[in-house]
């Protein structure tokens, strides 16, 4: 423990209230960058222990996070931080003493005590008594768990987003899928998909309790909209030719720009012949060879194959996106929201409205409504959120492409909305190029996305999960970054508001 060290911790401890925040990200910077340890860090785990029992309540919660900050840059490996941490186990039971269920400060425990498997008994019997709720002691459960390599049928891996407990319906025919790719895994595979799930579960609690120690409880916001379930619709079907036929104008071959031609159920290229094809009555556009997830054993991938991915993606994955990424805990953006700022502004365009990253089409049905659903064609790369989007939205024209290679003539939308997916895009900046380039003047581009957090550790719990396509972490960007690209596709923006972590904005072609 440096001198240094010592002194940032005393200062902390110390610490006007409005100075609280300043001086925790200087004790941080000290010890933990961008997930890694500084040197400082082992050496001074100890006295950050001890400092729990000096401070006032407002602080300790922020020690706890930095405690478990600094056991995951050291992860996969348990050495010295894991174990000076490790050591403090009596001091957070104790804390635990008189806590209630979603308390900020009982977040933070959880969050921290998530990260000790060697004491999984112990931990379980303390929290008894909080009577967590089900999703926080699924994920406190999961981080307790070590994997257990020789029994791989026993492994369950990808199913702990947002909490292990929202996967429990899964039916036998899922377990059946799930243990087939499993079991093909190898040993370091295998490691490297529990490890991935194990962050995932904490970076979830960890940035739950960050936002709770400066806002309070969480609240959790429902979804009243008739669009909400899809689940008892029937499976859409065979194509309508008509609904692409009727967009004839404006398609074009992803391979060379050529128009299309629509004969019957045959869909080809005017000028290069290539023929594409229609699946589960979606026109496939991706460009020759395209595909959206990174390799075979991505097991997000994997879960997508599941029937009902489109239904678990609405209802429970993307609120808990909303949540952690975008800082939408206190519930600030809801899905009653989403649907007036879509219907305000889309619903007086004239003309084809472009859903691009419609995914399961919770969003487009809005759209339609708006606009009339023979004026909106969805695309998306991913077969299996197009298909759950057909079951709610059968006459929308649904067309699997990339937002990098859009398969529209130049000057051809009235509007394109790029709804909570502009972050899952592999170059964000080139498909604002590309809307740019399908707008025809005085068309829109309606966007919601998520802002890269100025804090640092925030911006750790947000970005650091892997996702499809995106195994590394999310790519998340500051409005700085969208404005200046839009502005670099001639794309002038006409409002913008930033709730949470998140950027809701109209921009325009002039
Ligand atoms: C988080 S989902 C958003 C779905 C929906 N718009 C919503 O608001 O819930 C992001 C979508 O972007 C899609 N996506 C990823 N890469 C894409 C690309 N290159 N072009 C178009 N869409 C892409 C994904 O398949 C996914 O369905």
């Amino acid at each position: 423990m440096t001198q240094w060290t010592t002194e940032l911790l005393d200062t902390f401890a110390a610490a006007e209230a409005d100075g609280v925040e300043d001086e925790y990200l200087r004790l941080v910077g000290a010890l933990w960058k961008d997930g890694a340890l500084t040197e400082s860090a082992p050496a001074a785990v100890p006295s950050v222990v001890t400092k729990l029992g000096e401070v006032g309540e407002d602080r300790v919660g922020r020690l706890l996070i930095l405690l478990g900050l600094l056991i995951e840059a050291e992860a996969p490996v348990e050495g010295a931080v894991y174990t000076a941490a490790r050591a403090g186990l009596d001091r957070y039971l104790a804390l635990l003493d008189g806590r209630a269920d979603g308390e900020p400060l009982t977040l933070a425990l959880v969050y921290l005590l998530s990260h000790f498997p060697d004491d999984r008994s112990r931990i379980l019997a303390a929290v008894a008594g909080l009577d967590l709720g089900p999703d926080d002691r699924s994920r406190l459960d999961r981080g307790l768990q070590r994997l257990n390599p020789a029994d791989p049928a026993g492994v369950s891996l990808g199913r702990t987003w947002p909490s292990p407990a929202e996967w429990t319906t899964m039916t036998e025919a899922d377990h059946a899928f799930d243990q087939s790719w499993i079991s093909k895994l190898t040993p370091e595979q295998l490691a490297k998909r529990w490890y991935d799930d194990t962050v995932m579960v904490l970076t979830y609690s960890g940035g739950k309790a960050h936002w709770a120690l400066r806002h309070g409880r969480p609240t959790v916001v429902g979804d009243t909209s008739v669009h909400r379930d899809a689940r008892e619709r029937p499976d859409a079907g065979d194509i309508d030719a008509e609904a692409f036929a009727r967009h004839a104008g404006i398609l074009r071959c992803p391979d060379c720009g050529g128009g299309l031609t629509f004969g019957g159920t045959e869909i080809h290229c005017a000028r290069c012949g290539t023929e594409h094809p229609v699946r589960l009555g979606v026109l496939d556009l991706l460009p020759d060879g395209e595909s959206m997830f990174g390799g075979a054993d991505d097991a997000m991938a994997k879960a997508a194959s599941m029937k009902t991915v489109g239904h678990f993606y609405e209802t429970v994955a993307r609120p808990g996106f909303l949540r952690l990424v975008g800082s939408n805990w206190g519930g600030e953006v809801t899905p009653a929201d989403e649907d007036r700022y879509l219907t305000e502004r889309l619903g007086r365009v004239d003309g084809t409205v472009l859903d691009l990253g419609a995914g399961a089409g919770r969003w487009t049905a809005v759209i339609a409504d708006a606009v009339g659903p023979e004026r909106v064609i969805a695309l998306d790369p991913n077969l299996a959120m197009l298909s759950w989007l057909r079951r709610r939205s059968p006459e929308v024209a649904c067309v699997q492409a990339s937002a990098l290679a859009l398969p529209f003539a130049d000057d051809s939308l009235a509007a394109v909305n790029c709804w909570n997916a502009l972050q899952a895009m592999p170059d964000a900046r080139a498909a604002i190029g590309e809307v740019a380039r399908c707008l025809r003047p005085g068309g829109i581009m309606t966007v919601m996305t998520y802002r890269l957090s100025p804090d640092p550790v925030y911006r750790y719990f947000q970005t650091t999960s892997s996702w499809p396509g995106h195994p590394d972490g999310l790519d998340l960007y500051t409005e700085e970054q969208i404005r200046s690209w839009l502005a670099e596709a001639g794309l002038t923006v006409r409002e913008a508001a930033t709730p949470g972590a998140m950027l809701m904005l109209t921009a325009e072609r002039p």
